[in-house]
């Protein structure tokens, strides 16, 4: 009797210690971690053991308050070492090399919970993964007393892959205050990026104040206010007011920078040149190469380049700056004396993608500067610029970077690339031992749709979870010493307001984070997405927007051999029952579900679907048409277009 009690205690014990290894999700996946039996629960007077370090402070006051606001406990900071203090936040008094300047060793047991770590970044790092460890709850904002709050007993080691690990946020094209901007930082740090590229300029507004060059915040950062299809819009009449915009005070850039500062994120200016400057044409008519600049406006989403061709792409109006005017490297001089003096992170962004030159092939002064420099083409007059720029940034004691775009034509000597078009142009810089970081639109671009456009704000191309956690930034052919690391990049054409940013970024952004965080061999597409799904509830907790898209169907259409329309459905997750109406009521789980490729009936107008977990319903509500699919098997075309 003996042996059963205790062969069944040993059960027990071993099923606490499952169902809490299940519920630990922790996103970047840790380098290494074991979860043992038990937890620790946090006491009514939480004490936190930390050095005192300047670099710190603000992290703790973030730590405790937030530990106040949910728990509700009384948080006490302590720079004495004792052992039984509840949190020890500890540098290591002889560095860990394995786990370099932000990792950290995590470890709770049911005694009290301590982080190790060679630097404060480390010790930041590890705090985020223990928020994780915690009831989702802790991410709101409200105090929650009836909440058990502990966390499970683990053994963690974890350092980053990647030094750079970025996401951009396009406060160009559409205008986001600081104060959204900060929960923009806010998101991402809890999942261990650290760096803010800010797109700052564009063809639709100049975003950051330069007190040498005023027209370019009085004038550049304002337009007309539209909403509908981005590059659509009807062409902005004199009587609509120029209202709509912003930019960014010096006074809102320090801040920034010292918002980001303290939660350990670099911001890492892009100032876009020579195309994509039509707010800077506008401000200053005379640094472009086209008369009658004069007469030009910022952008208000009205079409201004025609795609038709590829790229570069031909413009409507000359949105560049001119390579051959010598007051255009007075005001890049200018611009970046002050933006260098804001901006503290080593690299500052030129932009450089994009940039069409069919008004430059018109000009007499283009002309005449490829005669003087021996210039052959468009290409290599961009690079021209290009080698210029990067010596006017050198000079303010920056390292100069830019879209690929800066390698036709011949690579300024320094420069690092960031590749944007596919992988081709890291390979390429890297080849030719320049620095690289990935950002290629096929794994990263955070402005495509996450799934079908029947169920999305409509945008070119579509860009699922499941091909974004396919991020590699070390192609085989590379040596990964070029590979500073990988960035995604939320572009805001089609992005009007902050919550959509959000939902346009999340729950993607979990999935490059794992790229550029995670051991490569600790990848694993079933676990992150179990892992993304219990990180749904934090972020609900949180009050992030995410896309659901996951639970959506996906749709294939396809004609049979006596061309009959077929429709495949799929889910990006398995485990998930598809049920399906032709009759256009809603279906839920008592409706067909679908096991097998379907043929629709001969008058039906749309199908409806909808996804299940067992009871569960899952995805949206999804509406096709029946001709939207026939259109599809005609064409041969996917969702994505
Ligand atoms: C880019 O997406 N044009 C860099």
């Amino acid at each position: 009797m003996k042996k059963l009690i205790s062969f069944t205690l040993v059960i027990l014990w071993c099923m606490l210690a499952v169902s809490q290894t299940e519920q630990v999700a922790i996103i970047p996946a840790p380098v290494s971690m074991s979860t043992q039996a038990g937890h620790f629960g946090l006491p009514k007077i939480i004490k936190v053991e930390a050095p005192n370090r300047p670099e710190l402070k603000p992290a703790l006051t973030l730590f405790s308050d937030k530990l106040k606001t949910t728990t509700g406990a009384e948080v006490n900071i302590t720079a004495v070492e004792n052992s039984s203090n509840t949190v020890r936040l500890i540098l290591n008094k002889s560095p860990n090399s394995t786990i370099g300047k932000e990792g950290y060793d995590l470890k709770v047991t049911p005694a009290g919970i301590t982080v190790r770590a060679n630097e404060p970044a480390g010790l930041f790092y590890g705090i985020q993964t223990l928020w994780q460890l915690l009831p989702k709850e802790i991410e709101g904002q409200k105090s929650n007393k009836k909440i058990k709050w502990q966390a499970p007993c683990v053994t963690i080691e974890d350092y980053p892959r990647f030094a750079w690990r970025g996401l951009m946020f396009d406060v160009a094209r559409h205008f986001f205050t600081k104060e959204q901007v900060e929960r923009y930082i806010d998101d991402m740090v809890k999942y261990k990026f650290n760096l803010l590229h800010m797109h700052l300029t564009d063809d639709e507004g100049w975003r950051i104040e330069i007190k040498s060059l005023p027209n370019l915040t009085k004038v550049g950062a304002w337009n007309v206010k539209k909403v509908g299809y981005f590059g659509t819009f009807s062409a902005p009449t004199p009587d609509e007011p120029r209202d709509y915009g912003g930019f960014y005070s010096q006074d809102d850039i320090r801040e920034l920078v010292k918002y980001a500062k303290e939660r350990f994120v670099n911001i890492l200016p892009e100032i876009d040149v020579p195309g994509h400057s039509l707010a800077a044409v506008v401000s200053y008519p005379e640094l472009s190469c086209t008369p009658g600049a004069d007469k030009y406006h910022v952008r208000s989403g009205e079409e201004i380049m025609d795609w038709s061709h590829g790229q570069p792409p031909v413009a409507l109006v000359d949105n560049t700056l001119c390579p051959a005017n010598e007051k255009v490297y007075d005001f890049l001089d200018k611009v970046l004396t002050e933006v260098a003096q804001l901006f503290p992170f080593g690299y500052i962004h030129m932009g450089g993608d994009e940039c069409p030159k069919n008004y430059w092939e018109k000009s007499d002064a283009i002309k005449s500067l490829m005669q003087k420099e021996g210039l052959k083409n468009m290409e290599e007059v961009q690079s021209y610029f290009e080698k210029r720029l990067e010596k006017i940034v050198e000079s303010k004691g920056k390292k100069f970077m830019g879209w690929d775009e800066i390698l036709e034509g011949g690579l300024a000597p320094d420069a690092i690339v960031m590749s944007w078009r596919g992988i081709k142009g890291g390979i390429e810089a890297a080849r030719q031992q320049h620095q690289v970081v990935m950002s290629p639109t096929t794994f990263v671009y955070l402005d495509y749709m996450q799934a079908d456009r029947v169920m999305e704000p409509h945008v070119y191309a579509t860009l699922r979870l499941k091909t974004c956690y396919q991020f590699e930034p070390v192609p085989d052919s590379v040596d990964a010493k070029y590979i500073m690391g990988g960035q995604a990049n939320l572009w805001t054409e089609q992005v009007y307001n902050m919550r959509h940013a959000q939902y346009m970024t999340w729950p993607r952004a979990l999935a490059i984070a794992e790229c550029v965080w995670s051991p490569k061999d600790k990848k694993n597409w079933n676990d992150f997405e179990a892992r993304t799904e219990q990180h749904f509830a934090r972020l609900d907790a949180a009050e992030t927007k995410y896309d659901p898209a996951v639970y959506d169907p996906i749709f294939k259409a396809s004609k049979t051999a006596d061309g009959k329309l077929q429709i495949e459905m799929s889910t990006e997750i398995d485990g998930l029952d598809i049920h399906y109406s032709f009759d256009n009521s809603f279906p839920d789980k008592f409706y067909p579900k679908y096991t097998q490729p379907l043929i629709p009936p001969k008058d039906a107008v749309e199908m409806k679907v909808i996804t299940y977990r067992g009871d569960n319903p899952l995805g949206r509500m999804t509406v096709m048409s029946i001709q939207e699919m026939q259109r599809r098997a005609d064409r041969k075309r996917s969702d994505d277009e």
